[in-house]
């Protein structure tokens, strides 16, 4: 993998399907060892800069880390000078000074831009608006362990057009998966992701945007659903229940599936909502295996983004 060393993963789009398919197995082929690639000499250091809550991400991106012999800083905004206003290219240029690697949480991807036009080291989207393509890595390596195989499946993103959504077109696109997003009206993912998954499957795997949801189910292998309301917009979640409330994952949704389908969402989850706690807890989820995942799939991403494989 050491042509991913030094590279930043902005979005999905920042690897090739060929690398994609790298970090996959070494994630698959770490998940099942007990040793880890480490760190020789002076020890890497990970900066976490989060101006959004998380428990996954953070948590899964500092054992990762540790795992390789280095460690890691957690910088949550408000303890930062970014709160009271230092710009960004400055707060970039120090820390890329100081770490090895940056993994950052917030909204605006051009704020993520910025940190990247402005750091020689690796920076890593750890979720903005836009995207979190760390998230697509955990999830395509359960499905891969889960069905032998991605490209020819087909799944089903339920939901909010968010960036699970658009992460989801673009990894499966690059996977050979066909994607099937089923989002009301007003909700759907942004046209430009759309079209940029659409260039990536060239015709090879389908890429469609629906509000159809049991046509969008019939027949899938992967059912994939997320919150209705993303962090940042809780003052709309009232308003968004009644009309996401037909895109609830159900026992009677998973009916019109594949029967050996399985069901994935990030988390968290609001049970009763996007989805039900029958279907969380019951015999297709693979929940939790996904999360378990973050850690194998982003200690993949940090070993080859700091040349350790
Ligand atoms: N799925 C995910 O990114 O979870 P956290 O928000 O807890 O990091
Ligand atoms: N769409 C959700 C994902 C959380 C992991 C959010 O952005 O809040």
């Amino acid at each position: 993998m050491g042509e991913l060393k030094g590279r930043d993963l902005l979005t999905l789009a920042d690897l090739s399907p060929a690398e994609l398919t790298e970090l996959l197995d070494l994630a698959t082929k770490l998940k099942s060892s007990e040793v880890a690639p480490m760190a020789q000499g002076r020890p890497p250091v990970l900066g976490l800069l989060f101006y959004k809550a998380s428990t996954r991400t953070r948590l899964s991106f500092s054992v990762a880390i540790q795992h390789v012999g280095g460690s890691v800083i957690d910088m949550p905004l408000n303890a930062t000078q970014v709160s009271r206003g230092e710009p960004i290219e400055d707060t970039a240029r120090v820390l890329d000074r100081y770490l090895d690697v940056l993994a950052i949480r917030t909204f605006d991807q051009t704020d993520l831009q910025t940190f990247a036009d402005n750091c020689e080291m690796p920076i890593i989207n750890a979720l903005t608006d836009l995207a979190h393509p760390c998230q697509v890595l955990a999830d395509l390596q359960t499905v891969k362990e889960n069905f032998g195989q991605l490209a020819g499946l087909t799944l089903t993103y339920v939901g909010d057009g968010n960036n699970m959504a658009h992460s989801l077109l673009l990894g499966c696109a690059m996977s050979g998966i066909h994607v099937r997003i089923a989002a009301p009206d007003g909700y759907q993912p942004l046209p430009e992701v759309v079209q940029q998954a659409k260039a990536i499957a060239n015709g090879q795997s389908d890429v469609i945007c629906t509000t159809d949801i049991n046509a969008a189910i019939e027949g899938s292998n992967i059912l994939y659903t997320d919150v209705w309301a993303s962090m940042g917009q809780e003052d709309d979640a009232a308003t968004r229940m009644p009309i996401f409330q037909p895109y609830q994952i159900n026992r009677e949704l998973m009916a019109i599936a594949d029967k050996e389908a399985i069901v994935l969402h990030c988390l968290p989850a609001h049970r009763g909502e996007e989805i039900t706690a029958e279907v969380m807890e019951g015999p297709q989820s693979r929940i939790w295996d996904e999360a378990e995942n973050r850690l194998h799939a982003q200690k993949a991403l940090l070993v080859s983004v700091l040349g350790l494989v």
